[in-house]
């Protein structure tokens, strides 16, 4: 297996998001202290909410260098910035509204914008313009944070979206076919490109999934969206609950 992927598997949901909440505070901490910032990008849905009020709380919410923080989100819904279906107001209700964190370091996507393009092109030049270059090339996040769905899609990358050949694009607008919605969506370059990124993933309806994507053979892996997550240069790390690895051979 490759050295710089690795998969933790935590006893329950809770245990996999307290692995999971460590890991993201030292790794602030070593980004802060090598270049004086934390580039995150932070997922959607469900899975992640009670991730974020955990980071919300003591000891980590002390931990992590809020001040030296700087925000963004991976994938952004259709809808306004205040509607409940919203990544930004599920991560400012759980997370950011609770720490110290600069409010011109919080970069929302503009998931409703009429020019859902230009919208996504404009995004992409805040992230080149705050974010230090990776070994690519790219912006390079220090950690992207990522959740999975059933069907093997992240971020807003679904089974069969033409943003999952993105080649060139950092951001990109996403045909979401099962939704028949339009999403915006960081893409696989930009993605593979960071430093860190880590999949909180739990639950028996994921497990499926998960097996092919940690499957050895690369060919099988890359059959889903969140398979074609390589990161070029930096390390690639899973943290799972019991029932999510239960198709795998990797356990608590
Ligand atoms: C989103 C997320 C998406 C999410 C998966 C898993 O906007 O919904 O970015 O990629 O991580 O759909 O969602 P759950 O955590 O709700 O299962």
């Amino acid at each position: 297996m490759d050295d710089r992927r690795s998969i933790i598997v935590g006893a329950n949901a809770a245990d996999a998001r307290r692995l999971a909440g460590q890991i993201i505070a030292t790794t602030a901490c070593e980004a802060v202290g090598r270049h004086g910032q934390f580039t995150l990008a932070l997922a959607g849905g469900t899975t992640p909410r009670p991730l974020y009020e955990f980071l919300a709380a003591p000891p980590l919410s002390e931990a992590i260098p809020w001040q030296d923080t700087q925000v963004f989100f991976g994938d952004e819904r259709d809808v306004p910035a205040d509607h409940a279906d919203s990544n930004f107001r599920m991560a400012q209700d759980a997370l950011l509204g609770s720490v110290p964190i600069r409010l011109e370091n919080v970069h929302p996507m503009m998931g409703d914008a009429d020019d859902l393009t230009l919208a996504a092109r404009r995004y992409a030049e805040q992230i080149i313009r705050i974010l230090p270059q990776g070994p690519d090339g790219r912006p390079s996040f220090d950690l992207i944070i990522l959740g999975m769905g059933g069907d093997g899609h992240t971020a807003s990358l679904f089974p069969g979206s033409t943003a999952l050949d993105e080649k060139a694009e950092l951001v990109a607008c996403a045909d979401v076919p099962v939704l028949s919605r339009r999403r915006m969506t960081f893409t696989l370059p930009l993605i593979n490109a960071a430093a860190n990124v880590l999949f909180l993933v739990t639950g028996k309806d994921k497990a499926e999934a998960i097996a092919k994507v940690l499957s050895s053979d690369p060919a099988v892996a890359a059959e889903l969206p969140a398979g074609r997550v390589r990161p070029t240069h930096g390390k690639l790390l899973f943290v799972l609950d019991e029932d999510a690895a239960r198709q795998t051979p990797y356990k608590p």
